[in-house]
């Protein structure tokens, strides 16, 4: 970053890890702590669009998360379910966008339906583009990228000519986040340093700030931090 100016990223994305251990930490079921994660999720959209973050997409549930107990999934769904709905309010008092990332196919019908709703009922509004990565995997999301495009050229939508000059921004176009920029900003919660399957394409370039904070305790003051901390990045692109 240049000294003297400070950028607020325009596109955050998140990994909001440590609702179990914020839970355990407690004495409560591992559930609790994904109940009030859900909490701190609506603060900070508030909060970010407050910042000036455009666009903010956190990680709900990956495509590795089904390996938990039958119970905590079941868990996960309601909350997810209970969220798509509510949203519709808030994100029209809130004038935000939200997109669903993911393969949204393995989901319950009625889950489905929720999403479609919601997605359609806030297209519009011009505030925060938020977007839940449900069912998420980054390989997954690529691997159905490549997919949908071999159908096309199997079906004769495109031509040999095309394929051969498709290029980086034209792929994106098949991915989950399409028309989206790539987020700047990779926040992890928890202490984890790891990706965890998240965003692999769109993360390419984006500078990374891990805390310890648990999810459930993230607010609007760490949010902060993170993004003084990306304000100390030289961002070089492969450059010098
Ligand atoms: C993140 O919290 C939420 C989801 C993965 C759904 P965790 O449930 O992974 O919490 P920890 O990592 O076990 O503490
Ligand atoms: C990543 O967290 C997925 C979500 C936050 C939804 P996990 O808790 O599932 O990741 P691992 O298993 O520790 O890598
Ligand atoms: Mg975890």
């Amino acid at each position: 970053m240049n000294e003297g100016d400070y950028v607020v990223p325009q596109h955050v994305a998140i990994i909001m890890d440590g609702n179990g251990r914020w839970a355990k930490k407690r004495k409560m079921p591992r559930t609790y702590g994904h109940v009030q994660g859900s909490k701190t999720v609506e603060k900070i959209c508030e909060d970010a669009y407050k910042m000036g973050i455009r666009y903010l997409t956190v990680y709900a549930f990956s495509t590795e998360n089904w390996k938990r107990p039958k119970d905590e999934v079941h868990t996960l769904m309601d909350l997810l379910r209970d969220y798509m709905k509510d949203c519709v309010k808030t994100s029209k008092k809130n004038n935000m966008r939200v997109r669903i990332i993911g393969d949204i196919s393995k989901l319950d019908q009625d889950l489905q339906e929720s999403i479609r709703t919601l997605e359609e009922a806030s297209k519009e509004n011009t505030g925060l583009n938020f977007q839940v990565a449900l069912n998420y995997g980054g390989r997954d999301e690529i691997l159905r990228a490549a997919k949908k495009l071999a159908s096309e050229c199997m079906r004769g939508e495109m031509t040999a000519g095309t394929l051969a000059q498709l290029d980086e921004p034209d792929f994106e176009n098949y991915l989950d986040t399409r028309g989206i920029p790539a987020p700047e900003l990779l926040i992890r919660t928890s202490g984890e340093l790891r990706l965890s399957n998240y965003m692999l394409w769109q993360l390419a370039y984006a500078e990374f700030y891990f805390t310890d904070v648990l999810w459930p305790d993230f607010n609007k003051k760490e949010l902060q931090k993170a993004i003084d901390y990306y304000n100390k990045r030289d961002r070089r692109f492969g450059g010098i």
